[in-house]
């Protein structure tokens, strides 16, 4: 597992859990809260509705006086943040330029099935075609009438026809989600609407993205990740005892490590999405203030919540109000991370500089989301995330079966309500493309206060069950569920439902 010493001193704090997983970078650690949070380019469309993004290989400076070589929409990590609205659809052109397939998902998008952004529906770019032979790299059994190829580029159809809501969107690509996403494949996605424009939050300046996530780097100063070839185009999968997930030894928020955001004594609003492989946060504010949760994956909350830690596993997003109105100028207020070690137990840091900040007064109702319950379940269905043995060692697995293109566990009708059960042998933060849910219970207890709202996510822990009630709408057609924890996607822990 992971040796002692170096960056990790104390390692003894590493939790079996992680042991084997944390891998360690090669570089000094950048140093803690000097870097300004970097605020990611917000996409603007080309045409009215109409956006366009090429996928390409871009040298960023993420470590001060170093080079990294990412892999970027429109060259930038994170990408490009939507900033759109319900009700005015969009259609993006995704282009790649990179030496690897790469399949474009808008994670918590009303999709049409094709717009999905499914694994095996790839864009290959021209200039490498004849470099990619479908599923002569993959370790899953895929029928060769399963792979979709498209020369250079395609267009996604987002209707947009969804509540105000954070979403994100990221590489989907068949065995090498995890390496792709690594190196820079995601971007945020906000859609707004009415609703939430009549609660005038916080905005501009005082509206955050903050899409969190870890990563290594190696002595180049690129991003370190164990795949067994560089290229991408070779052998699927990580080496060693990574199986379980890849964490890195830098936290990084919008691409900059740790960081430092200067605000004055008014209330933030902090889009929040952990975009790690596998890496689980639980935030806090060391000066004991809360997070007023006001929106989940899905979007507004009926009504606001106060919390003292939040705690978010790989897919999931919060939105959060943060007050430092009880702040003197020079305060420094820490955003830690409970459930990290070392460097790990902190991500960014808020610098009080100014003073006669906005205030904001939380109303007690925020929204008026669609309210379903167990009752409006009209079948039942149970999924067990875990690892079995199969002919080719041990993989991740729903239901015992690995990843099949050709296969479906599930074919719930369109525009009914189904309760489904997940279990768990481990962390799987679970997500659903396409359907919405609202969690009932954990354990045949109450659900966690993260748990609150329409999700598209859920943290399943470890030998947990959780009941969901799903709800279909939208679209018909084939979309699927998957564990979030990147390395367990690749590792064929994902399964298809077909809308019908
Ligand atoms: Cu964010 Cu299918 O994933
Ligand atoms: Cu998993």
């Amino acid at each position: 597992a992971v040796a002692g010493g170096g960056a990790l001193a104390g390692c003894n704090l590493i939790t079996p859990e992680q042991a084997g997983r944390l891998l360690r970078s090669d570089l000094p650690l950048p140093e803690r809260f000097t870097t300004p949070l970097r605020i990611p380019p917000v996409a603007t469309p080309v045409a009215p509705g109409r956006y366009l993004m090429a996928q390409r290989e871009a040298e960023l400076e993420i470590v001060p006086g170093t080079r990294t070589r990412v892999w970027g929409y429109d060259g930038v990590f994170p990408g490009p943040t939507f900033d759109v609205r319900r009700g005015e659809p969009i259609a993006v052109e995704v282009r790649n330029e990179l030496p690897a397939p790469t399949s474009t998902h808008l994670h918590g998008g009303v999709t049409p099935a094709e717009s999905d952004g499914y694994p095996t529906d790839l864009i290959v770019a021209t200039a490498h075609a004849d470099a990619f032979t479908p599923g002569a790299h993959s370790h899953m059994a895929v029928a060769a009438d399963q792979w979709r190829l498209h020369d250079g580029g395609r267009e996604y159809e987002y209707p947009l026809d969804q509540p105000a809501a954070g979403l994100w969107y990221h590489d989907h690509r068949m065995d090498f989600t995890a390496p792709q996403v690594w190196r820079g494949l995601a971007g945020m996605f906000l859609i707004r609407d009415e609703e939430e424009d009549r609660l005038g939050l916080p905005s501009g300046e005082r509206e955050l993205p903050m899409m969190i996530c870890d990563r290594a780097f190696d002595a180049d100063g690129d991003f370190k990740y164990p795949a067994v070839d560089d290229s991408l185009l070779a052998e699927p999968g990580v080496t060693g005892d990574f199986h379980q997930g890849v964490e890195g030894d830098v936290a990084l928020v919008n691409g900059t490590p740790w960081p430092v955001v200067s605000v004055d004594t008014g209330t933030y609003r902090l889009r929040l999405v952990n975009a790690s492989n596998a890496r689980r946060y639980r935030l806090e504010r060391d000066d004991g203030g809360d997070f007023v949760q006001i929106g989940s994956d899905q979007g507004l909350l009926a009504r606001p919540q106060r919390l003292k830690t939040l705690t978010m596993s790989p897919g999931e997003r919060f939105d959060v109000l943060v007050d430092f109105g009880g702040h003197r100028v020079g305060d420094r207020v820490v955003l830690r991370n409970l459930l990290g070690t070392g460097e790990m137990a902190e991500l960014l840091r808020f610098d009080v500089d100014r003073g006669g900040g906005t205030g904001y007064t939380v109303p007690d109702r925020l929204a008026d989301p669609v309210e379903i319950s167990a009752e409006d379940s009209v079948a039942e269905r149970e999924f067990a995330f875990a690892l079995t043995n199969h002919s080719h060692g041990q993989m991740w697995t729903i239901n015992g079966r690995p990843f099949d293109p050709a296969d479906s566990l599930a074919s719930p009708e369109l525009n009914t309500v189904e309760r489904w059960t997940f279990t768990s042998d481990f962390h799987h933060p679970v997500h659903l493309h396409l359907a919405h849910f609202r969690v009932l219970t954990r354990n045949g207890k109450p659900p966690v206060p993260e748990d609150a709202g329409w999700k598209d996510t859920v943290d399943l822990r470890p030998y947990e069950f959780v009941e969901v009630a799903v709800r279909f709408t939208g679209h018909r057609g084939r979309y699927m569920m998957h564990c979030h924890n990147l390395e367990h996607e690749d590792m064929a822990m994902m399964a298809n439902f077909d809308v019908v």
